[in-house]
């Protein structure tokens, strides 16, 4: 059976607040096109500019309550990070596009983080420490920033994001550097649009 024939699903995440002019979400078009060249795709479009409503205390109480004690009130507290979950399930990849803001991630990523890291659900502690219970998937991340470059001192977001996802069971994760915007946007964007190319 030839490979043309293969739908796959891809799980776009875009967490530039700018819905124009970003080229996070130019650099995404890029790759999922790449993707999609030998397989089409039925893409799933998460646009956390959105908005993401953050964790509360009755999102946590509700998370901490056994499934079958839950009330129905309960389950309805957890029904957007288990829809954002079953999205998350459903990717055979996924594609990542992330500006640097002050030197961290998007508020809105990081609530989308705090919605889909769900203990029992996508990791549980073992004998031997944490599992992640997401099956692993190729999952591409392309980080935007203006001056703050990827793997120098400042970067504290390649580690954490490897991290937290590779807890819940993505580990297979490829980095599309797009920082330093700011200095030199052509040699930049070169590098980001050969690395989307190669792959
Ligand atoms: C609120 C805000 C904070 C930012 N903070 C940083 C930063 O800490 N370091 C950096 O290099 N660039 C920073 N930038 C620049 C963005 O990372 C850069 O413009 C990037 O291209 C934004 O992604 P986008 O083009 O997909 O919207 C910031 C931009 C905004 C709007």
């Amino acid at each position: 059976m030839s490979n043309q024939n293969t739908v796959n699903t891809i799980l776009r995440l875009d967490a530039s607040m700018r819905k124009n002019g970003s080229y996070s979400r130019d650099l995404s078009d890029r790759l999922i096109d790449q993707l999609t060249r030998k397989n089409r795709a039925n893409v799933i479009k998460r646009d956390l500019s959105d908005g993401i409503p953050f964790i509360d205390e009755n999102w946590i109480n509700a998370n901490f309550t056994a499934l079958d004690d839950r009330t129905d009130e309960q389950s309805e507290y957890l029904k957007t990070s288990d829809m954002l979950v079953e999205e998350l399930k459903q990717a055979d990849q996924i594609v990542i596009g992330l500006p640097v803001y002050n030197f961290g991630v998007p508020a809105a990523f990081k609530a989308w983080i705090d919605q889909v890291v769900r203990s029992k659900l996508t990791f549980k502690y073992s004998d031997t420490g944490p599992i992640g219970l997401l099956k692993d998937k190729p999952t591409y991340i392309v980080i935007a920033s203006g001056g703050t470059q990827l793997g120098s001192e400042l970067d504290f977001i390649s580690d954490y994001l490897r991290h937290v996802l590779g807890f819940i069971g993505i580990k297979d994760i490829t980095i599309i550097d797009s920082s330093g915007l700011g200095k030199d946007e052509a040699a930049t964007l070169a590098e980001a649009h050969n690395l989307i190319d190669s792959l």
